[in-house]
């Protein structure tokens, strides 16, 4: 997730916008409707070109570009893309890719996808500087970073598939150990599948697996 200050300004698509948000929104770079690919993506890209296989769905799709890359270039047999974002929907669907609005898992069917993928929202936020619009949704896991992350693990179980993988971005800002704590209690074998450290995180993706001894 790039540093928020190095993003660009424009409509911030919630319809809810005042002078001071607006304002706010321009200083810290904030804005445009819908999260533009960064580091994050391209790494969980190339995790999921590598791992990715029969029916894929890309949870929080924001522009598709992830979801597009991985039907082209990986070993998946069908990609959908869903996000909470309707601007999100709009823009994978531009791109070609099949996209559906919803509430993270909430709407897919039990055991059927072989193949999730996740770059959530994990900056954590100070309450204070919290604001409702599209970029805050796409950036923002709350104060502990895992507001997302936590009800995702929570249902994830449910929809995987018995052989079925979850590809996870997780920064050291959101609390690595946290995050593998709570997947392993829920029944999940955790492996970390890509790492890279930036001036202000470290990045990894964690694949995450059915243990089938629960
Ligand atoms: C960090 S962006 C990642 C976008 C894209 N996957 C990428 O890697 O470039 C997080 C995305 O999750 C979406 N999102 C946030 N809360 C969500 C929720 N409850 N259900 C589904 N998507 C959500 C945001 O709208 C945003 O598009």
């Amino acid at each position: 997730m790039p540093d928020p200050a190095d993003s660009a300004d424009g409509d911030d698509g919630a319809g809810a916008g005042t002078e001071t948000r607006d304002a706010l929104a321009e200083r810290r770079g904030l804005g445009t409707p819908v999260y533009d690919p960064a580091e994050d993506s391209g790494l969980l890209a190339d995790a999921a070109v590598e791992h990715a296989h029969g029916l894929t769905l890309e949870v929080g799709t924001g522009s598709g570009w992830v979801a597009e890359r991985v039907a082209a270039e990986g070993e998946a047999t069908r990609v959908v893309g869903s996000d909470v974002n309707p601007h999100a929907c709009a823009r994978a669907r531009d791109r070609g890719v099949e996209a559906a609005r919803a509430d993270l898992l909430a709407p897919f069917r039990a055991d059927a996808v072989d193949t999730v993928l996740f770059n959530p929202p994990y900056l954590p936020t100070d309450p204070d500087n919290d604001w409702d619009d599209w970029q805050e949704t796409a950036l923002s896991g709350g104060e502990s970073g895992r507001e997302l992350v936590d009800p995702f693990l929570d249902d994830l179980p449910r929809v995987l598939a018995p052989d079925g993988v979850a590809l996870l971005v997780v920064s050291s800002l959101t609390g690595f150990v946290d995050v593998v704590a709570y997947a392993v209690e829920r029944g999940l074998a955790a492996e970390t599948v890509r790492e890279e450290s930036y001036p202000f995180e470290t990045l990894s993706v964690l694949a995450l697996r059915p243990r089938g001894d629960g």
